[in-house]
């Protein structure tokens, strides 16, 4: 399975407190920037690093350092509640931009906007999306960013469908998502059940 559960207490705690329909969207905002903190430390656990030495005032260290370039690509807008969190762990990241609309009756995405950083194939991307439901979004966005030149791609979410895990082994084998949660399955309308509504919705208050 192209799967990875993040079951840390903490990040449960947050997504707790995410899926409570009573969260106001201050409070909804602080606990997905602490999840995405939570998720992006275990979607990085394996990078590569580079040994060298520090002056410490003291002598001298051996230090490790990331020996990759790394490119945060959120999928606009719900992935923007999570693109700080990660940029506060990897302040020296790139970040792109795809922005997808699911189409409120039929549930299937549309691209209105990319915009990456060059030279892809050599990065590892970080595509965040918090909501993976019928993985239709999250596909397609893998889809522009191997277009794009990328190789190494991973997804980061914070509730996702087994529907949507399939779409992600059937179309993008290669990829793995890092999540706290698998729900249940998709209601009539694709919401994830239970799920935690609409994220883009609850996080900016457009309810
Ligand atoms: C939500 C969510 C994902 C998508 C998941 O975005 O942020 O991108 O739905 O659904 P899927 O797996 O069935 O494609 P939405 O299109 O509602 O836009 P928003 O982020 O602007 O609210
Ligand atoms: N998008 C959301 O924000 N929530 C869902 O449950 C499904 C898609």
């Amino acid at each position: 399975m192209p799967l990875h559960i993040v079951a840390h207490p903490l990040a449960q705690e947050a997504l707790a407190l995410l899926r409570d329909r009573q969260t106001p969207p201050e409070r909804f905002r602080r606990a997905a920037s602490r999840l995405s903190v939570l998720l992006a430390v275990e979607a990085t656990r394996d990078l590569p690093t580079c040994e060298h030495t520090v002056q410490s005032p003291l002598g001298v260290a051996v230090a490790h350092r990331l020996a990759v370039d790394l490119v945060i690509v959120p999928v606009l807008r719900a992935g923007l509640g999570m693109l700080d969190a990660l940029l506060a762990l990897v302040p020296q990241a790139r970040v792109g931009h795809i922005g997808l609309q699911r189409d409120e009756a039929t549930a299937i995405a549309s691209q209105y906007y990319a915009r990456l950083p060059s030279g892809l194939a050599r990065s590892q991307v970080l595509m965040i999306d918090p909501m993976l439901a019928t993985g239709g979004s999250a596909s397609a966005a893998v889809g522009i960013l191997k277009a794009a030149g990328a190789r190494d791609i991973r997804i980061i979410c914070i509730v996702a469908a087994p529907e949507g895990v399939a779409a992600i082994e059937r179309a993008h084998p290669d990829v793995v998502v890092y999540a706290p949660v698998v729900d249940s399955h998709l209601n009539a309308q694709k919401f994830i059940v239970p799920g935690l509504g609409d994220f883009g919705d609850r996080l900016y208050g457009t309810v």
